[in-house]
């Protein structure tokens, strides 16, 4: 068996103002999604028939990186719930794009990798020898397994799945897991890592490093349970700001929030971030996104939180709240009617938990 497992992420800064380049913080959570895969006599999916149109995350990443490959039972458990802003869908393209990585091993020639991500050509799927002979060249298990690829995949399926549309935010934060900041240009002071381009779009991905006082503050995510399609969200914005440009002035007001929030986080000034998270969630509201549901919660955690907003694309979906009391804060929004998690900020990304490729070659029927 090959399992890998990847975070869900939530959004501290920048929701809807990262669509029009402005800054954008996200951290991964301590929920995670699990793929696990076991050589099989025909494809399974938790033990059901394969059916590519129910599973188009699973299915990309089939067609990119085991289009020749023997077929496998492919097992998916989590504790993210599905549709509710926290990542499900980029956390489940991490791990699976982790562990078909992993079954299939790369090979490398020099310091450049023998066939990259969008390998489509059969004859490019390695087929051994599993035993390397010849110094590092060949790389099997855990060891080909790769963060930024996982995160190009992840980004690549995600885009398909919602026909072209996504921001690199939710991938790169569930496969390298810490705080992620995408910017429309480099950031200094900020470890940049790549520069992602889609549909004409380009953002510069960078990571950041959290002071060891990010220990003493939890994020308790509250969810309304009423799912608002991310693509809704995003084009009632658009239509606001068509009809409105002076609303334009919202998104670059949250921009310089969310500048604001990152200094506060990396300086640990935690006070700092909880008043920038509630300033970004009231311009979020006067743009529309926030809803009654979202508000009620948000109100409920408010008096023993140090900061609250809806994060993701809102409408319905989550709210978070920054705090020192965790449990009074979870009690409060359960009390309202939300259904809570609880999440330390920065949660590891993409591990491979189990890889028992030395006695499994699954291209050898
Ligand atoms: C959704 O999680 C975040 C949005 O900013 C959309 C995006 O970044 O693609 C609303």
């Amino acid at each position: 068996m090959v399992q890998a497992s990847a975070p869900g992420k939530c959004i501290l800064f920048g929701e809807h103002a990262v669509v029009f380049g402005q800054p954008a913080v996200a951290v991964a959570i301590d929920q995670r999604m699990t793929v696990s895969l076991e050589k099989n006599s025909e494809w399974r999916i938790d033990g059901m028939k394969f059916i590519s149109k129910r599973h188009p995350h699973v299915e990309a990443l089939k067609q990119r990186l085991w289009a020749s490959g023997p077929p496998l039972s492919v097992k998916i458990k989590g504790d993210i719930p599905p549709a509710s802003g926290l990542g499900s869908s980029a956390a489940l393209s991490v791990a699976a794009a982790g562990a078909l990585r992993c079954a299939r091993g790369r090979q490398l020639i020099g310091q450049d990798w023998a066939e990259g991500f969008s390998a489509r050509n059969p004859n490019n799927v390695y087929q051994g020898p599993w035993e390397n002979s010849a110094g590092d060249s060949i790389l099997i298990g855990n060891k080909s397994v790769d963060v930024d690829e996982c995160a190009i995949l992840a980004h690549a399926v995600e885009a398909h799945a919602q026909g072209g549309r996504a921001s690199p935010l939710d991938s790169s934060t569930c496969s390298h897991g810490g705080c992620i900041v995408l910017s429309d240009k480099v950031e200094r002071g900020l470890d940049w890592l790549y520069t992602r381009k889609l549909n004409g779009v380009a953002w510069e991905v960078h990571s950041v490093d959290l002071p060891s006082n990010i220990d003493d503050v939890w994020l308790v995510i509250g969810n309304t349970e009423v799912h608002a399609p991310t693509a809704d969200q995003v084009s009632k914005v658009a239509t606001l700001l068509k009809e409105n440009p002076d609303k334009m002035k919202e998104i670059e007001t949250i921009g310089i929030v969310a500048r604001r929030g990152i200094d506060a986080l990396v300086s640990g000034d935690m006070d700092g971030v909880g008043i920038a998270m509630t300033e970004n969630h009231l311009l979020l509201r006067n743009l529309g996104v926030s809803s009654p549901e979202l508000e009620n919660l948000i109100s409920a955690a408010a008096p023993s939180s140090l900061g609250v907003k809806l994060t993701g694309a809102g409408g319905g979906g989550c709210m978070i709240a920054l705090t020192r009391n965790p449990k009074e804060t979870s009690e409060a929004i359960e009390l309202a009617g939300g259904k809570t998690l609880i999440s330390r900020l920065a949660s590891k990304g993409l591990a491979v938990e189990d890889t028992n490729l030395q006695i499994w070659n699954p291209f050898d029927n």
